[in-house]
This record gives structure tokens, sequence and C-alpha cells, in this order.
């Protein structure tokens, strides 16, 4: 069941904490006060968000024979919109608070009072009737009876397109990659020489104006998207739909490293899906305040495609030259937010681990394909030619990984801070490196130490790296 914003928000305390005690996520334009729900990535952030990516492309695209990449523009024709049916159907309901002006999402705020379905398949007027019926009190000022009737609120933002105000257009910053991709098809098809099934991925910044945006990173106004389209021919999507959800699972598990045990395939009923899909799976990740979507996969039919030709009267059939027919062909879309899934990640790595003495360490579990950096090397005092060594390891190993030079602080200290920041190994070059050639390389989750020759320390590393 969902829960309420302040139980929400402390289940998340430790994390938001970590990320910006550590660097990874920092409130945004902080030094004026904030902007509420905008965050901006740090220094190791920016390297989760970028492995995760990296991933991504390279089982979606790169190691795949049928899948193509592509970039298309945040700002498109206003018409897009019109034809994917975003102008008329991407909207929530919403209901303002007469006497304190808060302003709620009414599906939300139903389902946190509730539970989950809650809101489903409810007209407008049916969830006004629920709220003042079960007379729920405005969520910031406890009045009851104060709700405005629910109205639709459209999510796109609009900006203008052109140098002078007279002259401008409307146009929308895009709510989903996906739209790229659909206008895109015929210009694919025709320079690819791709057979259909086959999918055009992207991965890209999206903007929905949410009434109520929060759990840290989980919605925010602004995120990134990573979503592939996969083109195949009527009556095999049903096929390719179990194949997707199975393929996205398996990233998740084997290649990012999530627990199983934390997500799970939620699939949508019936009055529940989008009016384009035939049938439509959440993958859903355990975070601290509840299940939550991360994946969503959608089977879309012809929908876009049908649309996208209607409306701009381009021909987008697809020739099968095998089969001698021309088709629309149906589509199947993993669609995942990078955000939610760094959100995911950190949850998944966040552990604060009881040692003796009432002694805790906070420490991120991450799989070492997504840890901000892979080594840290130390020397264990700034002087007797140590810091010289450590910074001659350091040289060498930057040339293969992400890593860092530290010689700041006590060693136990050096040692804490990398466990927060998830680096897998870290490397201490003390006085016996001097003369017989060996360093100490602690491992982050075990803290085993052990001794190794410098110049094992590279074989060492590839072989534990994966
Ligand atoms: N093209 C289909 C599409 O955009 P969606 O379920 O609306 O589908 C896909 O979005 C994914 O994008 C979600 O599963 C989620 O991970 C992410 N997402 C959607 N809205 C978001 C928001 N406001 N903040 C962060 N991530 C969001």
């Amino acid at each position: 069941m969902a829960q309420p914003k302040e139980k929400e928000e402390q289940s998340l305390k430790p994390i938001v904490a970590v990320s910006k005690r550590r660097g990874f996520v920092f409130p945004g334009s902080e030094i004026y006060g904030g902007l509420s729900n905008t965050f901006d990535y740090g220094p190791n952030g920016i390297e989760v968000l970028n492995n995760l990516k990296r991933l991504w492309w390279e089982y979606f695209v790169h190691r795949r024979d049928d899948v193509l990449g592509l970039d298309s523009s945040i700002l498109l024709h206003p018409r897009v919109w019109e034809a994917s049916g975003h102008i008329s159907n991407f909207n929530d309901p919403l209901m303002d608070c007469k006497k304190c002006k808060t302003r709620i999402r009414v599906d939300k705020f139903l389902e946190d009072k509730e539970g989950e379905g809650a809101a489903t398949g409810k007209t407008l007027e049916e969830l006004t009737n629920t709220i003042r019926d079960k007379a729920y009190a405005c969520p910031t000022c406890g009045t009851v009876g104060s709700f405005t009737d629910a109205r639709q609120f459209n999510l796109m933002f609009k900006t203008s397109h052109g140098a002078s105000e007279e002259g401008a257009t409307d146009i929308y910053l895009r709510p989903e990659t996906a739209q790229g991709i659909f206008i895109n098809f015929k210009n694919v098809t025709q320079i690819a020489r791709k057979k259909v099934p086959f999918g055009i991925a992207q991965i890209g910044k999206s903007f929905r104006n949410e009434i109520m945006a929060r759990q840290f990173i989980f919605r925010t106004r602004e995120f990134e998207q990573m979503e592939m389209e996969f083109f195949c021919e009527p009556g095999t999507q049903k096929e390719w739909f179990k194949y997707w959800v199975d393929y996205c699972m398996d990233w998740l598990v084997n290649v990012v490293g999530l627990k199983k045990e934390n997500l799970r395939v939620r699939e949508h009923e019936k009055e529940e899906l989008s009016f384009y899909s035939d049938s439509t799976s959440d993958i859903e990740y355990k975070y601290p305040f509840g299940w939550g979507e991360l994946w969503g996969v959608a089977s879309r039919t012809d929908y876009d495609l049908t649309q996208h030709e209607k409306f701009s009267s381009e021909d987008l059939k697809y020739h099968d030259l095998d089969q001698k027919k021309k088709y629309l062909p149906y589509v199947v879309e993993p669609a995942l937010g990078l955000n939610r899934l760094f959100l995911a990640v950190l949850c998944d790595a966040y552990e604060e681990e009881k040692l003796e003495k009432d002694d805790i360490r906070t420490v991120l579990r991450f799989g070492r394909r997504v840890s901000p950096m892979k080594v840290a090397i130390f020397p264990l005092m700034k002087k007797d030619g140590l810091d010289a060594k450590a910074k001659e390891i350091y040289a060498d190993l930057r040339n293969h990984w992400y890593v860092d030079y530290d010689e700041s602080g006590a060693i136990g200290k050096r040692y804490r801070r990398h466990d927060e920041i998830g680096t897998p190994f870290c490397i201490t070059v003390d006085y016996d490196s001097m003369s017989d050639g060996t360093v100490t390389i602690r491992e982050r989750d075990s803290m085993k130490q052990e001794r190794i020759a410098i110049t094992e320390i590279k074989s060492y590393l590839i072989n534990r790296m994966v």
C-alpha cells in the first residue's frame, strides 16, 4: 500500500543523506534556496548514471544485431503530440484545496488512503464524490470539504519556438523519448536495411509537469529515459512482449546486480491499460517506501505509427519483401527511467553494517560494473616516498579504470569514505611496499585484506571486476 508523504520521506532519509554526503545527488539550485523537485548529480552520481547508460546501451544495442540507436530532439513539431494523443490524453486528475491552495493528484491521494487501484477506472465525478463522501481532509491544512471538483491537468511543459514573441509557436518539451523514435521509423528503415522484427533505442531527457513530484529522484519533472521501440509483425507481439519482459529482468539482476527478491513483474489489469496498449507489465522495485514502477513494458499495437501516418500523410508502412506484403508493424516498448533505476541501485546497495563494539559502517555494495570508482589508492604516509609510489600506481591504473588517489586523514577513515562511495577495492602503499614491492589490497564487502605484488595489481583487478 502507498504511504503518506512524511513516511515516504523518512524511509528515504539515509539514502538522501549519503547521496549528498558522497556527491551522488545534490538538491537543485541549492545556493538560491533550492528549486523544489530538481536535483543535480555530483561527481560520483554522474559516474553511476554513465555506467548504467553504458550497460543498457551495450545490452540493448551493441550486443544485438536487431536493435539500432537514435538521438532525436527534445523539441518536436507540435503535431507529433496531437498525433500521439498527448495533447488530449496526457492528463492527471487534480484538485485544489480552496483554503490553503494545496494541489493534490487525486488518484495518488486516493491510493495513499485506500490502497493500490482505489482510483482505477473512476471518472472525475466519481473521484470527486469519493473524496467528499469519505470526508478526506486536505493533507496540508487538515480542512475537510475544501477541495474543488477534480479536473484534468495536462502534464506537458509548454514553451515557445521562435525568436520574437509575435512569430513564436507553442511547442512542448517531450514527455517521453518514444515519439522521436516513431517519427524516425521511416528514416531508420530506409538507411539500415533491417528487416522487421527490429528495434530502435534511445536515451534522453523527458519532462512532465507532475502534480505530486516526490520521493526524492523517483518522480521528478525532469528525468531521463532509456526506451526501445521494437517493431514486429502483427500477431507476433505477445511472444515479443514476454521476451522483452524476461530480457529486462535478466539485465536488472545479472548485469546491474539488483537483488531478485526486490523485483517483481506486475501485469496491468484490463481497465488499467493505456488506450493504445493490448498488454502492459511494470517491473517494480521494492523501494524503502514500497513497491514502485521501475520499468514499463508495453505492447503498443500499431497505434503510434497509424497516428503518425494519418497526421503526417507519409506512408510509414513496412514493405515485407519476403512475404510480399505491406503493413504497419506492431510495437513492444520497454521504457525505463534512468533516475528511478539509479534510486533502486542506491537502495539495493545501501547497508548499515554492525561491526564490533557498536561500530556501524555505512557501505554501498554496488555491483562492480556500476560503482563510480573501481579502486582507491592510499599512501600510508605523505612522506618517505610512499606518496610518490602510490601516485605511480594511481597513474598506471587510471589508464584502465576510474580510480581515486587519497592521502588525507587516517587510513581507517579513508576506507570508510570509500565504503560509502561503494569503491570495491582500496590499495595501501606502506613501508614494506618500498622494500618488497607489495601493497595491501582491501575488498569492500568482506573488508578482507591481502598482500599482493605491485606487478600483479592489474591482473588481480581484471579477474574481479565483472
Ligand atoms: N514511452 C512510454 C513511457 O514513457 P511511462 O511508464 O510513462 O512510459 C517510462 O514511463 C518510465 O519512465 C517509467 O517506468 C519510469 O521509470 C520513468 N518515469 C516516468 N515518469 C517519471 C518521472 N516523473 N520521474 C522519473 N521517472 C519517470
